[in-house]
């Protein structure tokens, strides 16, 4: 119910004038720019630019049965977290290790234990500490130096007690750590001296006052992410994908999903600001990449792991509004590897594809291939642009084996005056935007 109210509100938004020229301004900047995920994105959808930078749509053909097989067969969205940074309120894992700027020396270290976890801004954690984790992403290092202020503060003189010697509990030997006070009052010291008329000076100073120290700082995640979710891939076979986040909204729309009964959508939703011809809009050859290198790893490593479950060196593969470059692994074991799309001199430098074929699919939403031809078919940051989904979603469908999987990638940054609208309405609604890709196969029969 929820998806299905989440599919009635991305198809009644409307792309008012106010808000497209906002959307134009702050999305598209320069329109022969490329739009490099996570820059000018965080003005026009701050609240996205940090999560849900890729969303892959995977569908699973079911050919030649009814039409509500097709809409049940497995649809998966999928959210990769990997532009996060860290903020106060996040409760991360962090790998530490800490030393002493006097003498080199290790006084802590997460090594060999799990990772130390903290909410930042919380006063968990000393504030340089606190304070040097704020704006990290997960996986990068760093190295801080934390003056004692920023530490365990100075040493203070008036944190020495002196203990009558009544009070002194036998045995009680220098260097010795103990709790002083009753109940919850109790504070740690250390014995400094004892004195010989066998009276004692406590230190409640910190052992690590007074002390510069160094740091070296990993963030390893945020408590909240979930990583790792099930996929179902080809011939339906079910495999994780570790790098996924589970618990993104982007990676909850589809797992129940509720379609509506008919096509929700009208030739409004499908129009754009820029109606010009596509291939005078992509004249000149812009060997651009329009993700930045961290989606772009997390879509080749989807594909690897789709590719993985057909045979290897058998299947073979169609890349439509493809360009030079398709993003696929590296070591592609693929038999076929068509590509389609509107830029001949693009297509003709794609190293990993063995054909290709000149298509503007919002010209002509016809694949030039037989039935059953593929059983793979991707489609990299384009499927907002394609004015007539349904159909192409239709083709795909036709040329794609039974059991076979498209896998749809998505950004929350696009050419803001080619998409659609229905899509540019609201470009940091990851998980409508997963509902609208997901309505197209919903409706193929
Ligand atoms: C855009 O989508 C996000 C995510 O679904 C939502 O939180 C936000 O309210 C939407 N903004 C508008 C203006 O509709």
């Amino acid at each position: 119910m929820v998806s299905a109210l989440a599919a009635a509100g991305a198809a009644t938004q409307r792309l008012s004038p106010a808000r497209a020229a906002v959307v134009a301004r702050h999305v598209t900047g320069s329109r022969y720019q490329p739009a490099f995920l996570g820059r000018a994105v965080a003005s026009v959808a701050a609240p996205l630019a940090a999560a849900a930078a890729v969303a892959a749509v995977s569908l699973g053909s079911a050919r030649r049965r009814q039409s509500s097989v097709v809409r049940a067969s497995p649809l998966v969205a999928m959210a990769v977290d990997f532009k996060r940074a860290a903020a106060v309120g996040d409760e991360v894992l962090v790998r530490y290790t800490g030393t002493l700027v006097e003498d080199g020396s290790v006084f802590d270290s997460s090594e060999g234990r799990e990772p130390l976890s903290f909410t930042i801004g919380a006063h968990e954690v000393v504030t340089g500490f606190d304070k040097a984790v704020r704006g990290m992403k997960v996986g990068e290092k760093i190295k801080v130096t934390l003056l004692p202020e920023e530490a365990y503060g100075q040493r203070q003189d008036d944190l020495l007690i002196g203990l009558p010697a009544e009070k002194v509990p036998p045995g009680l030997e220098v260097g010795q750590q103990v709790m002083l006070g009753q109940g919850s009052q109790k504070i740690p010291v250390r014995v400094k001296q004892i004195l010989p008329d066998g009276s004692a000076m406590l230190d409640a100073n910190s052992p690590m006052a007074g002390k510069t120290l160094a740091f070296e700082i990993e963030l390893v995640g945020f408590r909240d992410v979930v990583k790792g979710l099930e996929v179902a891939g080809w011939q339906g076979k079910r495999f994780q994908v570790p790098f996924a986040v589970a618990n993104s909204p982007v990676s909850q729309v589809l797992q129940t999903p509720s379609w509506p009964p008919a096509w929700p959508y009208t030739a409004a939703d499908f129009k754009r600001q820029d109606e010009s011809d596509d291939s005078r809009f992509y004249d000149e050859p812009r060997f651009v990449t329009h993700i930045d290198d961290d989606a772009i790893a997390s879509i080749r490593g989807f594909y690897g792991l789709h590719f993985a479950q057909a045979p290897q060196g058998e299947y073979s593969v169609l890349d439509i509004c493809s360009s030079w470059v398709s993003h696929f692994p590296e070591d592609l074991r693929a038999k076929r590897v068509a590509i389609t799309g509107f830029r001949v001199w693009e297509l003709a430098a794609n190293k990993q594809a063995t054909e290709f074929q000149v298509r503007n699919l919002n010209v002509e939403p016809k694949l030039p291939y037989g039935d059953n031809e593929f059983d793979f078919v991707t489609n990299v940051v384009s499927v907002d642009y394609l004015n007539k989904p349904r159909e192409v979603f239709q083709e795909m469908h036709r040329v794609l084996k039974p059991g076979g999987v498209a896998i749809m990638s998505f950004s929350n940054r696009c050419f803001s005056s080619k998409a659609i609208a229905m899509w540019v309405a609201n470009m940091s609604d990851g998980p409508g935007h997963c509902q609208i890709v997901g309505t197209h196969p919903s409706s193929v029969s």
